[in-house]
């Protein structure tokens, strides 16, 4: 097969979108429209979930991030919180072989070593069982916030500016991104964020500086293959500066 001919095959490759990163919103509101209690709509998420990972490497996309949780869902009820939670000790243990079949490398950006011990020691788990594949990068942003990530970044900069190992002239663009919790990783290509909003919600601030941005009403549990293909299509249309001309 030819270079472009394989790039054809995979429309994602095609369109130059590698790394898709999604704000998954509406669970609650899908709950509603079905009057169902909000977990159904959360659980009616977790199998959106599963349809978009297994289509995501068929249309050429090579990272997916996914906005499970960030770190001002914390302000939801307690139950909800626990609900959340619950679905995603779920979703690891129950999915966590057929990911690791599929070739899926599973790993996490915020603060996720701060929730619940167990969760995290499954986490961690998980990230090491997959860690050497390589068909699509998975990663679940936990306790993500955006502004919360930068912080101890900075934090950590000025740690190693105190110690005396950091020459604050040193710190550049690079420097910076390398201490982020997407360290390593391509920045996105495509934001999708589902069910109408406008707004990144904290979502991935420094690394979508040039990332396309998509808007779709459709909400987040009822999210499949030919919607993620619609996204694709849609990047695919738009052109791409970054500044220059
Ligand atoms: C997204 O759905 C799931 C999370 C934020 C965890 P929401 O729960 O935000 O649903 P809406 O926005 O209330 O419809
Ligand atoms: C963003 O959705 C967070 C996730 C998808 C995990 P929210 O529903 O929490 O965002 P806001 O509060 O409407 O901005
Ligand atoms: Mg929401």
């Amino acid at each position: 097969m030819t270079a472009t001919a394989a790039s054809t095959a995979t429309g994602g490759a095609a369109s130059g979108l590698r790394h898709l990163a999604i704000i998954m919103d509406g669970n609650g509101r899908w709950a509603k429209a079905h009057r169902l209690p909000r977990i159904a709509g959360h659980r009616a998420g977790v199998e959106a979930v599963r349809r978009v990972v297994e289509a995501a490497p068929e249309l050429g996309i090579e990272v997916l991030t996914l906005y499970a949780f960030s770190s001002e869902n914390w302000k939801r009820p307690a139950d909800e919180v626990a609900d959340l939670m619950g679905l995603l000790r779920h979703y690891i243990q129950s999915e966590i072989n057929a990911l690791h079949k599929n070739g899926v490398r599973l790993d996490f950006i915020g603060d996720y070593r701060a929730l619940k011990p167990d969760l995290v020691k499954l986490l961690e788990k998980a990230r090491l069982q997959t860690a050497d594949n390589r068909r699509l990068t998975l990663i679940m942003a936990l306790n993500y916030g955006g502004q919360d990530e930068l912080t101890r970044a900075a934090r950590s900069l000025a740690r190693d500016v105190a110690t005396g190992s950091l020459d604050p002239e040193a710190i550049s663009v690079e420097t910076v991104s390398a201490r982020l919790d997407t360290a390593g990783l391509p920045p996105p290509d495509l934001v999708l964020r589902t069910s109408g909003e406008m707004r990144l919600s904290n979502f991935l601030l420094w690394q979508s500086a040039y990332a396309e941005f998509v808007a779709t009403d459709t909400l987040w549990p009822d999210f499949d293959a030919a919607s993620l293909a619609d996204a694709v299509a849609e990047f695919a249309t738009r052109e791409r500066r970054f500044g220059g001309r």
